[in-house]
């Protein structure tokens, strides 16, 4: 797992949005529910898509491409065509800075 790396501030994400950030050279997902903080990879298992151009809705992110649906907290597929989780990320603020670590490991 990888150190904290500071992706954005929390301007930066508005509420019921999602952002790309790279950490450790990887494209991971940012959204902010309005409540939180919470990031995935951003690309779908199913096919190289980048989710955060799909749909945020509460702790769900629905790629753009198909519909498959993950659970941001955990990574888990919620619906077909994508049979496999993806990578969740840990997230935490310090000020007005938003942090991101990981990959943890993927639910099955
Ligand atoms: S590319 Fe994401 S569901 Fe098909």
């Amino acid at each position: 797992m990888s150190d904290w790396v500071r992706v954005a501030t929390v301007d930066e994400v508005k509420p019921g949005s999602t952002l790309q950030v790279e950490v450790e050279g990887e494209p991971v997902c940012l959204a902010y529910t309005g409540e939180e903080f919470l990031a995935t990879s951003d690309i779908c298992s199913h096919d190289y898509v980048e989710l955060h151009d799909g749909w945020l809705e509460e702790d769900e992110i629905e790629c753009p491409q198909h519909g498959s649906r993950f659970n941001m907290r955990t990574g888990k597929v919620l619906n077909p065509p994508a049979t496999q989780s993806i990578a969740p990320y840990e997230t935490k603020v310090e000020g007005r800075d938003v942090y991101v670590r990981g990959p943890m490991e993927r639910v099955k």
